[in-house]
């Protein structure tokens, strides 16, 4: 959907394990990976890379700016996850995932909210077809720019200001983005913008304007409007009034957690770090839920998602389709839960199954 298929073209694919579980739920992806190139007829080749907390601990680096040009040859990444419990929070997701991010200017995170089994919905009645719209997250702005200042600190008049940073460009290049993808999607051809105009009088009004502004362009598109307060009601209570939605970094990351449950949990939830114009990069959203580490029990479907949404964007429509049918087949057919621990299989096997419903 967002780049045409190369015919004869050997598919350069960088992995990045990381940390946790991320090596376990990845190599079951790149098992899916080698089985959709036999059937769908394309080539790759993948290159491993060992960023994440061991390689910190060891080496005290995280991501080098030579590893980003580096990454920068690539078609695309696929990361496991980042996160390490003997790291202090935020070293490593700032140093190495919010790092690729931002210089690989990914400055959209895709994230698909679909239910494919009913049983595994938390919410009373839903179905399938009541669960299946698209989180379009700014990716480069917002509260995550790292924008801020300590004033007096340690001291009982201490200030700590944090500071969401929105430019114009930056907003209008994820609203078009929302917009064509809803064009391109074709299913309820609506656009809810999330936000909090209520009280975040600057950046919402910004955010706003440049919706309105864009949605002259696209006369064939609904639009709606949302404050993320109620977004994460209408989550719960009428999740089929949504399509497609567009809004901030911080309100993204925030809703699309409650996303990953209505859908069946982190276990099948992935997203796609993308950069139109460039490298973009997939990763289950579940992070490195270290205590299930070499267990087994983890569930790879949403890394498994994941690679399907790399393939969508290196040109692999098809292969892209498969795998998530298949994913469907084994959600609906053979686990007995998403959740780790629970499927009734093991990670392993749950890799087997997609391959073989291939
Ligand atoms: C996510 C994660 C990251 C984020 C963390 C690990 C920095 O929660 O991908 O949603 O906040 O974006
Ligand atoms: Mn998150």
């Amino acid at each position: 959907m967002l780049s045409p298929k190369k015919e004869n073209k050997k598919y350069k694919i960088a992995v990045i394990p990381g940390d946790g579980t991320g090596p376990e739920v990845v190599q079951q992806a790149l098992k899916v990976l080698e089985a959709a190139s036999k059937k769908f007829g394309f080539d790759y080749v993948k290159t491993v890379f060992d960023f994440g907390g061991e390689r910190y601990l060891k080496t005290g680096n995280t991501l080098e700016d030579k590893d980003i040009e580096e990454l920068k040859k690539f078609d695309a990444i696929l990361l496991g996850a980042i996160g390490h419990p003997q790291v202090k929070p935020g070293i490593l997701e700032t140093g190495i995932l919010l790092k690729l991010r931002f210089s690989l200017d990914q400055y959209i995170n895709l994230r698909p909210v679909r239910l494919y089994n009913e049983e595994f919905c938390p919410l009373k009645d839903k179905k399938p077809q009541d669960i299946d719209f698209v989180v379009v997250r700014e990716n480069s702005e917002g509260l995550y720019k790292g924008m801020g200042e300590f004033k007096n600190k340690g001291t009982p008049d201490e200030i700590a200001i944090q500071i969401s940073y929105n430019t114009r460009k930056g907003v209008e290049r994820c609203i078009r983005f929302a917009f064509e993808f809803c064009r391109k999607r074709n299913k309820k051809k609506k656009l809810t913008l999330c936000g909090k105009t209520n009280v975040l009088t600057y950046a919402w009004d910004l955010w706003e304007r440049t919706f309105y502004e864009v949605a002259k362009e696209y006369p064939d598109i609904t639009t709606d409007y949302a404050h993320v307060d109620a977004t994460t009601m209408w989550f719960v209570k009428n999740p089929e009034w949504f399509d497609v939605i567009v809004t901030d970094n911080m309100f993204g990351d925030i809703i699309t957690d409650l996303g990953a449950m209505i859908q069946g949990g982190m276990g099948i939830a992935a997203g796609g770090n993308i950069n139109p114009q460039g490298v973009s990069m997939f990763e289950p959203i579940g992070g490195s839920a270290p205590k299930y580490t070499g267990q087994h029990v983890i569930n790879p479907l949403a890394a498994i998602c994941a690679l399907g949404m790399l393939l969508e964007n290196i040109g692999e429509k098809q292969a892209a389709q498969a795998i998530e049918q298949s994913v469907i087949t084994v959600c609906r057919t053979k686990l007995k839960s998403l959740a780790a621990g629970k499927m009734g299989y093991s990670t392993e096997e749950v890799g087997d199954l997609v391959v073989n419903n291939l």
